[in-house]
């Protein structure tokens, strides 16, 4: 097999990255280890920026998005009994929109499907060769069989465990991380939401957020340990726990069902730099992790696609390899400002066990500036609705 692009990983950046290529006449190849309905199963994000919207829809897979997806114009800050909120128009003239992350994906398969792409599902032991020199390939299991797929690049688009990352030697790469000391534990729930808008709640007991996907479909997390189960939490003890990390007067309005989905998510601030070596480029997850708390993970997995779909036309329809020899620095400099803004959004809105009564008037205090001052809100929604590109 040969083809131009292969692309190791069926999430939403190699999905994205495959449809947008195929429309400008570039051929790709998807690698997936996983089948189609462990991927399309995987509750994660709901937050989309403008940049991922405009990418749906130069992809040709905008339109359901569109219809169903529900603008948010701001959100809602808690702080024990207090709310204040954000407005994202008032501040940057831009909203934010909740779709899932299912839903893109189930979008963008089935555009796929319906062009023909190919999908190689339960692929094994997926190996890079020669990403360092002119005619790199990639070799997989599947089925018994040994098989091998030649191309000119190899888009690593394989999440955070993938094998992209390892392929790079490590003398090459420098990873910075932090991981914190707790993890997330959300709940689906065919419930209509407490709220109209998102609600981000620091309580004396950890954070909590309320969610959503629709109007009958509510998404929610309370901070857990890290070494937490899901088994730990039966649905009752959930919804006990969230109701005493949301304002009183908010709790009250809470309708409470049988979950439809419950996990935990550790959180981590990771990057890797460069995002390139040779001709293997790495997108989203595999390259980069933030702490949920912002949503900014599948809109910076966006931004590396746009970067790495942008120097791959220049590439092939102009011969020009500028794009692509800029394209670790050009999506990097946006990510470490992502990188911040989840890091002091996890900052302000955790509960941190070794923290000093220092540590906590200094969080108190970031949370009246951003309740008081307008500039400090400007930087915040400027941030939430996601830095330009
Ligand atoms: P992934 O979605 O991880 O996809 C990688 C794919 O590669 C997977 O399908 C995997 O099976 C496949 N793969 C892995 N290894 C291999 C291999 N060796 N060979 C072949 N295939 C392989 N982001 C937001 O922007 N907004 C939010 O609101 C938000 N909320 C979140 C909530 C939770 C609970 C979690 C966990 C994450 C959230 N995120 C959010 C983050 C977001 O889900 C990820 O950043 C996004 O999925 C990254 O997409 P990706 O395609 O780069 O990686
Ligand atoms: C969701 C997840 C987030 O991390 C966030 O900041 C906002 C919403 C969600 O899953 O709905």
């Amino acid at each position: 097999m040969r083809t131009q692009v292969c692309i190791i990983g069926g999430g939403p950046s190699g999905l994205l990255l495959s449809q947008l290529l195929h429309r400008r006449g570039i051929e790709s190849v998807i690698l997936e280890r996983q089948t189609r309905d462990y991927v399309l199963g995987r509750i994660r994000a709901g937050v989309l920026e403008q940049g991922l919207l405009r990418l749906m829809d130069e992809a040709g897979v905008g339109g359901r998005m569109r219809r169903e997806g529900f603008e948010h114009a701001g959100t809602l800050i808690a702080y024990g009994e207090e709310m204040f909120r954000i407005d994202f128009v008032e501040h940057t003239g831009t909203p934010v929109m909740v779709y899932g992350q299912t839903e893109v994906t189930r979008d963008l398969y089935e555009a796929r499907e319906a062009a023909g792409g190919i999908i190689e599902f339960e692929v094994e032991g997926v190996a890079i060769h020669d990403a360092d020199r002119d005619a790199p390939y990639v070799t997989w299991r599947q089925g018994g069989a040994e098989k091998r797929i030649d191309c000119d690049f190899v888009a690593g688009c394989d999440g955070f465990h993938g094998v992209s990352r390892r392929s790079i030697p490590e003398d090459a790469r420098r990873e910075y991380e932090k991981v914190y000391p707790f993890g997330w534990l959300g709940i689906l729930s065919e419930t209509p939401p407490v709220n109209h808008e998102l609600i981000y709640a620091n309580s004396p007991r950890g954070f909590a957020l309320c969610s959503m996907r629709n109007e009958n479909l509510s998404r929610y997390y309370v901070q857990c340990s890290a070494h937490d189960k899901v088994e730990n939490w039966s649905d009752d003890e959930f919804w006990a726990e969230l109701k005493r990390r949301i304002p009183g007067h908010v709790a009250e309005g809470l309708v409470t069902g049988p979950s439809i989905e419950k996990s935990i998510a550790p959180l981590r601030s990771f990057v890797t730099e460069p995002m390139r070596w040779g001709r293997l480029f790495l997108c989203g997850d595999a390259a980069h992790i933030v702490p949920p708390t912002g949503a900014k993970g599948l809109n910076t997995a966006a931004s590396d696609v746009h970067y790495l779909f942008s120097g791959l036309t220049q590439f092939y329809e102009l011969n020009d390899a500028e794009g692509l020899d800029l394209y670790s620095e050009r999506a990097l400099a946006r990510i470490w400002k992502a990188e911040r803004f989840s890091w002091w959004f996890s900052q302000l809105m955790h509960r941190f066990e070794d923290q000093t009564e220092f540590d906590r008037k200094m969080q108190i205090a970031e949370m009246e500036l951003l309740r008081s001052s307008e500039a400090a809100q400007k930087a915040m929604a400027e941030n939430y609705v996601g830095l330009p590109y």
